[in-house]
């Protein structure tokens, strides 16, 4: 396995190991590095995969220059590695939700994570990023997204999550291949607050949408998200 790097918007970068027998056509585990005065990485990736994620973040930055650690919830692939990149960036923190920091993060975290408010922004110096909390969405209770506001970026996690090694960017559809893959994999917590919760990730209007497993895209983006909170809220009704 390799991890491919490649600059989907403005100093963002997509951090990008496909694990070809995860899923039919291979899987990708994907990190966002930005670049700014304080860079801030979204997602460690497993922990088995942290000499290959530290190999890539240190093309792009020094690995000990690393400011920021979050990810959406507390899964392996979101944040396993937080406490390998915690001990070799020394002023690096893990920053995260009141409630994820509550049940998990202030026991799990080698060093104490700091708590963020829904709405709170980080100013990383050139970028901000603004912390979203989505309890349950797509799934556990501390979940949460995060708005990168000068270029428009929304770091939705496993929203969207598809099969495949596409490429960095697509063009294509996202919708179908996610509702494809929520067939095999049904890792979305369908209950009342997902739909609405996906509508208003389509307020902010994001100019590209950066997926954890799956091909980013800066196409239809609000559009992409109301397709998918329409879908969800469907098989809800189905349900
Ligand atoms: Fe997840
Ligand atoms: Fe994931």
């Amino acid at each position: 396995m390799q991890t491919v790097t490649h600059e989907i918007a403005d100093n963002i970068y997509r951090l990008s190991t496909c694990v070809p027998d995860a899923a039919p056509g291979g899987f990708t585990f994907n990190q966002f590095l930005i670049k700014a005065e304080q860079p801030l990485l979204f997602h460690t990736g497993p922990r088995q995969m942290f000499p290959l994620v530290s190999d890539a973040i240190a093309r792009i930055v020094p690995l000990s220059k690393l400011r920021w650690i979050a990810f959406g919830h507390v899964e392996s692939d979101e944040c396993g590695a937080m406490n390998e990149l915690l001990a070799a960036a020394p002023s690096a923190e893990v920053a995260h939700g009141a409630v994820g920091c509550m049940v998990s993060l202030d026991d799990l975290c080698d060093r104490p994570p700091r708590k963020l408010a829904d709405g709170e922004v980080i100013d990383l110096g050139g970028k901000r990023v603004r912390h979203l909390d989505t309890p349950h969405v797509p799934h556990n209770w501390e979940a949460r997204v995060l708005f990168e506001e000068t270029t428009g970026t929304l770091f939705c996690g496993d929203l969207f999550t598809a099969t495949g090694n596409g490429p960095a960017l697509t063009n294509d559809d996202i919708v179908g291949p996610a509702l494809a893959a929520e067939e095999i994999f049904h890792a979305t917590a369908l209950c009342s607050n997902t739909a609405p919760t996906i509508r208003r990730l389509a307020q902010l209007e994001p100019r590209t949408l950066a997926l954890m497993h799956g091909s980013s895209t800066q196409m239809r983006c609000s559009d992409a998200l109301l397709d998918l909170a329409n879908a969800y809220e469907s098989m809800l009704a189905r349900a």
